[in-house]
């Protein structure tokens, strides 16, 4: 069981709204955690350890009825606060003296995504987000994408240029101009866009830099990481198309991981099908490279990984996780190694 506190007390995106519907439980993981998320009636959303407190069943493969879960194993019956209401086999016991009690979680939607928090939320909201919502910019969801890697080595690599010449040739980047530009990185702590780490004037050539590009472009991008799992790229306004790419992880284990995508542009003209393929295209270039490296946790003890000056994105990420005493999905000199 999981028990870092900096993860434990922040929201994470476990689902899209749309498809927790009423009358069924969905199955899903978050930090160790196995989790069943459903709809009742009256459209409120509830999240619960998938764990019957009689015979640790599976809560996901019981039925609902009305606004009761039944477990499958022995149907006992949970109302929607979790509490134990009629046990079939003892059908004379009063609910008075039920004692059983799932665990329940911290759960709201934002984003068009279902947020859950495992311990005591340490701000209100998920993550900040302000471009969502912007009229302007039109919404699409990619993915999810399951990585055999952890949270940080993938929002690292969302946060890392130096590959697109590599990784994504003929798309993000090419070959003959594979160099990256100095850039600046500042901590930032912002009304609309929260706290976190700022990298500007981030600057590529790119054969095609979004669905919607016609040719190369000298593209300029800002990087933000605004939680240890969650950070979001902006393009610079004069880019052809104004786009904001938030990046939100699902950290299902330490080292497994749902990514969940969410554009905000102003590209009216594409279908959502071509855009979510061309991110398709981009992010499955990503996976075999993420699930190659080793370790799969992000090190965090100097010296681990040999950087360069273009990597000070990437360290000053891994100084934000160390500042924020994060420890899952992360090596650090002072861990147990088990
Ligand atoms: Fe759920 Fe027995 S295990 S009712
Ligand atoms: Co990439």
């Amino acid at each position: 069981m999981n028990t870092d506190p900096v993860l434990l007390n922040d929201w994470h995106p476990v689902a899209l709204s749309q498809e927790i519907v009423a009358g069924a439980i969905a199955a899903t993981d978050l930090l160790d955690m196995r989790l069943a998320l459903w709809r009742d009636s009256g459209g409120a959303l509830h999240a619960w350890e998938d764990r019957c407190p009689h015979r640790g069943t599976r809560l996901s493969m019981g039925a609902l009825h009305g606004d009761t879960l039944r477990c499958a194993y022995h149907g006992w019956s949970f109302g929607s606060e979790g509490r134990c209401q009629h046990i079939p086999a003892l059908p004379a016991l009063g609910a008075a003296s039920l004692k059983a009690q799932v665990a329940t979680y911290h759960v709201r939607e934002c984003y068009g995504l279902v947020w859950v928090c495992l311990g005591e939320p340490a701000t209100a909201t998920p993550p900040r987000f302000p471009e969502f919502a912007d009229p302007a910019l039109r919404k699409v969801w990619c993915g999810p994408y399951d990585v055999q890697s952890s949270g940080p080595r993938i929002v690292e690599n969302f946060l890392d240029m130096a590959h697109f010449a590599f990784v994504h040739e003929g798309i993000l980047g090419v070959q003959e101009q594979a160099a990256i530009a100095s850039y600046t990185i500042e901590n930032f702590d912002d009304v609309d866009y929260g706290s976190g780490v700022w990298a500007k004037q981030c600057r590529a050539w790119q054969p095609q830099a979004s669905k919607a590009a016609t040719g190369g472009a000298d593209i300029e991008y800002t990087y933000r990481v605004v939680r240890p799992l969650t950070a979001v790229l902006t393009k610079h306004p004069a880019a052809s198309v104004r786009e904001a790419i938030a990046l939100m992880l699902q950290p299902l284990t330490e080292t497994t991981t749902r990514v969940w995508i969410i554009l905000a542009l102003d590209d009216f003209t594409s279908g959502d099908d071509e855009l979510r393929q061309f991110q398709d295209t981009i992010f499955l270039q990503d996976r075999p490279i993420l699930e190659s490296q080793s370790p799969a946790r992000l090190p965090l003890i100097p010296g681990a990984e040999v950087s360069v000056a273009c990597d000070r994105m990437s360290l000053a990420y891994r100084g934000y996780l160390k500042q924020q005493d994060l420890r899952y999905g992360v090596l650090r000199n002072d861990q147990e190694t088990t």
